[in-house]
């Protein structure tokens, strides 16, 4: 039996820290690494002030105060901690290939060759490899031929390997929960002491029948899979939304009626503004270039029309808000709520709003955003164009500046003279919302478009609001 003493994480993102987390707290004896090229980001996870974490997750904070420096340790010492470690997580970014063979399709596997080269090289002993990114069926076999030819080198006698699939299935906004009651535990791999060895870990607080040992290619392609079924699913019902909005159905009422067939299951049935996130529509266009790849090309146009129902969908909604607010949005204020991809994170990779907003802009529309947790920073970054800070514009300089612009603010008092409200993440706080007292403050007649279905409608139409909610085809 291979004990497990030191193992060491290759990148410290939304994945290696938070799992990294839930093993050191749950493994006391396990000594934890988790190591970046990233310097900011390690000092991050290394602020004594806890909600400078670069990650927000609802319980991390706790875990880390309680491991961190215990037998949780974050650096940027790749070389050494490889070097000390029996097992060697792999928990790097693997995004679209944005050139090259593949381009918009194919998984940019750079950073994942990059973190099995350095294994090859700093790796002493034996060391069992965990790939633990997302990766494209038969990867594996890259990083297991990069890693032969360190065993085959002369210069380096007495080092081995063995290399495991062990993907992630952790959603954001839960991931503590997740990795603490996984519905299971993916081990794939051909070498039965270095899956038991990983085994031995995950037992501490998984039960027995709930870590699957598969083969490596299974493994590896059940983590696709996974994600292109539950996409799929959000395409199906955003879809039939938008067939409630015309037919006069409600999608919640739909999504309850064939959620209680067992057979469908209730879960990921809630229409919203389009999936979001950073994996969903890499992991499926990554299964499209797959299946092109091996010449199935109706499997491919079967997944890659989920990424075009979820991208049209997105359109929809800002064409529509357009469309209701008389045709055009120029020097219009619009408070867009949310900016994150879903609650409870302060990631926006991939998020609707992203593009919503960028559509609203370029329409000429004045955005004011709100969100909870994403920083001003980082939605500059994504829209790629600075705020615009309070400048006193005369009546002149207005009409002649008919750019559309946006601004941040942190607290919720921005309703004065907007034309809309614009509901894009399901953050709790927008829940409870009077409506009453904000309808006093916008200007009339005005809109709430709700992308998320998370407001009453008696309320929001009782204070005199024109209502839009996705999938709602009761409106009159
Ligand atoms: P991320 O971008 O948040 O983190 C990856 C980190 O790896 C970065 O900090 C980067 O600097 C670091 N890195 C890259 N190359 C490195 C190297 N050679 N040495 C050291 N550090 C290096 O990404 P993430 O969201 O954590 O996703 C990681 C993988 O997990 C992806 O394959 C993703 O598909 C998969 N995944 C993500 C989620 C999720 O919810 N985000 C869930 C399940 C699986
Ligand atoms: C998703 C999967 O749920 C995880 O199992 C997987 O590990 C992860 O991707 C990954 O590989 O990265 P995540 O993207 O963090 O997790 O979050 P989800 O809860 O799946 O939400 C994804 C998007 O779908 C969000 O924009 C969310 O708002 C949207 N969504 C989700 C809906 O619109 N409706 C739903 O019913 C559920």
């Amino acid at each position: 039996m291979i004990e497990v003493k030191n193992i060491c994480c290759i990148g410290a993102g939304y994945v290696g820290g938070p799992t990294m987390a839930v093993i050191a707290d749950k493994c006391p004896n396990i000594n934890v690494h988790v190591v970046d090229i990233d310097e900011e980001r390690i000092k991050k996870w290394n602020d004594k002030n806890l909600r400078n974490l670069p990650i927000y997750e609802p319980g991390l904070a706790k875990i880390v105060s309680r491991c961190r420096d215990v037998n949780l340790h974050f650096s940027n010492s790749v070389k050494e901690k490889i070097s000390v470690a029996d097992m060697v997580f792999i928990s790097v970014n693997t995004p679209t290939k944005t050139k090259g063979l593949g381009a918009g399709k194919a998984s940019d596997l750079r950073w994942v060759e990059e973190s099995a080269r350095q294994v090859a090289k700093f790796s002493k002993g034996h060391t069992i490899v965990v790939e633990k990114s997302t990766l494209p069926v038969r990867t594996a076999e890259v990083i297991q031929n990069i890693l032969r030819s360190a065993e085959q080198d002369n210069q380096r006698i007495g080092i081995s390997f063995n290399v495991l699939s062990n993907p992630e299935f952790l959603a954001e906004g839960t991931a503590i929960e997740d990795l603490e009651h996984p519905d299971r535990v993916l081990i794939g791999g051909d070498n039965l002491d270095a899956m038991n060895a990983l085994h031995a870990i995950y037992e501490r607080w998984v039960s027995k029948e709930k870590i699957l040992f598969t083969n490596i290619w299974s493994s590896e392609l059940a983590k696709l899979t996974a994600n292109a079924f539950l996409a799929q699913r959000i395409s199906s019902i955003n879809s039939i939304a938008a067939l409630c909005e015309a037919t006069g159905a409600d999608v919640r009422e739909v999504s309850r009626a064939i959620g209680t067939d067992s057979r469908i299951g209730s879960k990921f049935l809630d229409s919203g503004p389009g999936f979001g996130g950073s994996c969903f529509k890499k992991d499926i266009l990554n299964l499209v270039y797959l299946a092109e790849y091996f010449g199935l090309n109706e499997v491919a146009s079967f997944w890659e029309s989920v990424v075009k129902l979820n991208n049209w969908h997105q359109n929809r909604i800002s064409k529509l808000v357009v469309k209701k607010l008389f045709g055009t949005v120029t020097g219009k204020k619009i408070v867009v709520l949310g900016f994150s991809f879903k609650a409870n994170t302060n990631d926006t990779r991939e998020s609707a709003a992203i593009k919503i907003c960028k559509d609203l802009i370029d329409e000429g529309a004045e955005i004011w955003i709100h969100d909870p947790k994403v920083s001003k920073s980082q939605i500059e970054k994504d829209l790629n164009m600075e705020p615009y800070e309070d400048v006193e514009e005369t009546k002149e300089h207005k009409l002649l500046n008919k750019l559309g612009k946006w601004k941040f603010s942190k607290n919720l008092d921005i309703f004065d003279q907007a034309h809309a409200v614009l509901m894009l993440t399901e953050w709790e706080e927008y829940k409870n919302i009077n409506w009453e007292d904000i309808s006093k403050k916008m200007v009339n007649p005005s809109w709430v478009f709700d992308a998320r279905s998370i407001t009453e409608r008696s309320k929001v139409e009782d204070a005199h609001l024109n209502l839009w909610r996705v999938g709602d085809g009761t409106s009159k």
